[in-house]
């Protein structure tokens, strides 16, 4: 019988990363489920897994605010079904931080979240992913090389991803894949907004209408199946990065 196979999504207790869990867990994936401080959803969702598909889900928990932490988790991840065939960087941080008012917290947030983890967990996961082969998709942002108003920290980590998405798919060629999703608006964030701004986001969008969970997990599943792509970021955001510029 073949193993398997395993795939490690960092901040998937809830929205987009816990929609991931499940429909790759339904894809016949197990799932390493990492939260930070979400631990009842995390928790409920893991049992709800592990009850479809006795111990097909593990969980592991950890700040991306410290090095230490981060690598805790990579090596947890790793050990949780002793092999990995996907690490998915998901988790982030994400809310404004206008000039002037960012400090050193909102920098190990913003800076660990997304862009620090992503990086230490694929050197911690890397000779794991060489061993089956595998594939390290980065969760990135149509924002990270179009800038959001008032969002400049956010932007610069997740462009620093985009970079690191082109880095180690060189560098980890032939055997590990490396590519990036740069959803557009998907999800509202958990922060609020307005009618008044969703609409005016909603205006800009070529498709008009948000995005879906099932469009980005489509998308990395599109990821994982083909074999001649590495070092892309695959933008699903309904047309909004071609729209004109000036626009949001
Ligand atoms: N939603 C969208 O429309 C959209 C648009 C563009 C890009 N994206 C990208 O797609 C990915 C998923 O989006 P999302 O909206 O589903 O994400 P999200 O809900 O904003 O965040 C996912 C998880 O990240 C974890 N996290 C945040 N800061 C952390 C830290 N310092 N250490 C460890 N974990 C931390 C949190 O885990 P806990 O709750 O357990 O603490 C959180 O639940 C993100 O990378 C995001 O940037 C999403």
């Amino acid at each position: 019988m073949t193993a398997n196979k395993v795939m490690f999504i960092t901040g998937a207790a809830k929205r987009l990363g816990a929609f991931n869990a499940v429909f790759f867990h339904q894809a016949g994936w197990n799932i390493v489920l990492h939260y930070n401080q979400s631990a009842a959803p995390a928790v409920n969702l893991a049992d709800k897994l592990n009850q479809q598909r006795p111990d097909s889900v593990k969980l592991v928990q950890g700040s991306f605010n410290s090095l230490l932490d981060i690598e805790q988790v990579g090596d947890d991840a790793v050990a949780a079904f002793g092999r990995l065939d996907c690490l998915l960087n998901n988790a982030s941080a994400f809310y404004a931080t206008p000039i002037g008012s960012i400090d050193e917290q909102d920098w190990t947030a913003l800076v660990g979240s997304n862009m620090q983890a992503p990086l230490f967990l694929a050197q911690r996961c890397v000779h794991a992913l060489k061993e089956t082969q595998g594939n390290i998709i980065n969760m990135v942002d149509i924002h990270a090389l179009r800038p959001l108003q008032k969002h400049s920290l956010y932007c610069m980590a997740k462009a620093a991803l985009v970079s690191m998405t082109y880095s180690l798919a060189q560098e980890l060629a032939p055997l590990v894949r490396v590519n990036g999703i740069a959803p557009g608006a998907i999800l509202w964030p958990e922060t609020a907004l307005g009618d008044e701004q969703k609409s005016e986001i909603l205006k800009h969008i070529p498709l008009q209408q948000l995005g879906s969970e099932k469009d980005i997990a489509q998308g990395i599943e599109y990821l994982l199946n083909a074999n001649y792509v590495t070092g892309q970021i695959l933008a699903i955001d309904g047309g909004r990065s071609i729209a004109s510029q000036g626009q949001l």
